[in-house]
């Protein structure tokens, strides 16, 4: 791995970290005075050792140096909708850099290189689809890339790694993917450089973009961030693909139940109302179904939002209240959960399936009518992906104390007004007509494959209850190893 260095990002009095348990690198703005002046007084020296560190570096290994944009002040911080864990809650700030000039596009290049990005996107059967994947080192990204590869498709992910919760987890993402054929670019996706010239190195048939900043109450602490990743971002990458491909590739992209915010007519149906968003995430996610409006109208793309509705499962999001309530039920500590909540928990094989048959039946990108090759209107769909069946956040934990063999230490509140809704309802019988889809995971049988690999991912010393039995003794549920993640 390249070792922490100056770049000439230190010119912007901005510092190269390694994070320590992830091992990526990360810029921190300096914070004081004092290491801006020390800084520029190592400013030459620097630039010199950094220029020569990064041609060496860069010819051995892709991992960018430069679009590591963000911010990291503590990392023992959970975030979770529908709950939070009230142990250990320290402010942590994530912030995209004020430098989108800086791309990767430099950094990736070379013949070894584009073997490598059309060797990952290249499609082992006949008839198979090529896919670029954004955020494919998150969770539902990490599962559909999986899931991609494992039927023949050709998969190229994007990910930039950031630090909204643990990054040793998308690290490890990254590595399962990696052993099944798959690379995962380090990158940002308003690195329109590096965009253009992926689309350029290799012809994807298909974007499926999942890249976005997530979480409902982060919102507030972080506004700009969801602005940065969610509408700028995705016009990136929208731009990319009307005007940098060649044929335009179909575009699957991940919106929200967000979007139905205040909604209350249940089921929550897809021409439902959606301009009454409850948090500053909603809203970007309903901006970008405006924004897909935009560009399928002008540029002919071919775009299909899915809304998904509160997804969980192995190698899920630290931030959320399944995985952290999990966290916080083996460790002893207090949760705080919602009185009345109710969510529409669904299982992410679920959500796979809806996202391949989302990429499967997508049609083809016409054109624009400025560049003569409209062929006609191209398919513009937008799609509930939930289970249907709602559940209270109450029930939700009681199932993993049941499995987890210990109960929890509630502390339930009224909800505030501040991101979350009151209850999510999935009608799905749009994508069940185009595209056959069906969940089949119940609460249980899900939160069941979540704690399997829960418990084995961080080695706790649980026996994990089975469906029907009593809690096991709960002194036997101890925690062997302090988690990283979503203490
Ligand atoms: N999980 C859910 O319940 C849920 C519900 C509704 C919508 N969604 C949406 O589905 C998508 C996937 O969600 P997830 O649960 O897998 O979240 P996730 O946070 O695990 O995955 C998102 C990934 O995108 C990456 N990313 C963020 N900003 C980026 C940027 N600017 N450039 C490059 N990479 C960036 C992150 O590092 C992360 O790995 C997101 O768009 C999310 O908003 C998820
Ligand atoms: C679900 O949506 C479909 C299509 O919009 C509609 O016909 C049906 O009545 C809805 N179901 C419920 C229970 O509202
Ligand atoms: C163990 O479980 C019992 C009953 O389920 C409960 O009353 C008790 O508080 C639990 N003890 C601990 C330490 O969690």
């Amino acid at each position: 791995m390249p070792p922490s260095g100056i770049t000439d990002a230190a010119a912007k009095g901005v510092k190269l970290e390694r994070y320590a348990s992830g091992g990526a690198l990360l810029l921190r703005r300096a914070a004081s005075g004092k290491l801006v002046s020390a800084s520029s007084h190592l400013l030459f020296r620097a630039t010199v050792l950094a220029t020569l560190a990064l041609v060496f570096l860069f010819t051995l290994h892709y991992p960018s140096l430069l679009s590591r944009s963000f911010h990291l002040s503590s990392s023992a911080s959970t975030s979770t909708s529908l709950a939070s864990s009230s142990a250990q809650h320290s402010h942590r700030s994530l912030l995209m850099s004020s430098s989108p000039s800086t791309s990767a596009a430099g950094t990736y290049s070379g013949a070894k290189w584009e073997e490598q990005i059309r060797r990952s996107a290249r499609p082992a059967r006949d008839g198979g689809i090529s896919v670029l994947v954004t955020g494919a080192a998150g969770f539902v990204g990490t599962h559909c890339s999986l899931a991609l590869k494992a039927r023949g498709d050709g998969v190229l992910g994007l990910d930039n790694f950031n630090a909204y919760y643990d990054p040793a987890l998308k690290r490890a993402r990254q590595a399962l993917l990696a052993s099944r054929g798959v690379l995962i670019l380090d990158a940002d996706i308003n690195d329109a450089l590096l965009l253009a010239k992926l689309f350029d190195v290799a012809a994807f048939t298909h974007v499926l973009h999942l890249a976005a900043q997530a979480g409902v109450r982060y919102a507030m602490e972080a506004p700009q961030t969801y602005v940065a990743s969610n509408v700028a971002g995705l016009v990136s990458v929208f731009e990319a693909a009307a005007k940098h491909a060649d044929p335009q590739p179909a575009i699957v992209w991940a919106s929200s139940s967000s979007v139905y915010g205040l909604n209350t007519d249940a089921p929550f149906s897809e021409d439902h109302r959606t301009d009454r968003p409850a948090s500053l995430y909603a809203a970007t996610k309903k901006a970008g179904e405006a924004i897909a409006h935009a560009y399928n109208h002008i540029y002919g793309l071919s775009l299909t939002g899915l809304r998904f509705f509160t997804v969980y499962g192995p190698w899920g999001r630290p931030d959320m209240a399944y995985f952290s309530f999990a966290s916080a039920i083996v460790a002893g500590e207090p949760i705080t959960l919602f009185a009345d909540a109710r969510r529409d928990f669904t299982f992410i094989d679920d959500v796979v399936r809806g996202c391949l048959g989302a990429l499967d039946t997508a049609g083809r990108s016409t054109g624009s009518a400025r560049t003569g090759k409209k062929t006609g209107p191209a398919p513009l769909r937008v799609y509930n992906l939930g289970n249907t069946s709602p559940v209270p956040v109450t029930r939700m934990v009681a199932i993993l104390e049941k499995l987890l063999g210990k109960k929890a230490n509630k502390r339930v509140v009224t909800m505030p007004s501040n991101g979350d809704v009151p209850f999510t309802h999935a009608n799905v019988s749009h994508a069940a007509h185009d595209f056959g889809y069906r969940p089949t995971t119940s609460l249980e049988a899900g939160l069941r494959h979540f704690v399997d690999w829960f418990v084995d991912y961080y080695k706790l010393d649980v026996k994990i209850a089975t469906a029907n039995a009593k809690p096991t003794d709960n002194k036997t549920a101890k925690k062997k190893k302090k988690m990283s993640a979503s203490s």
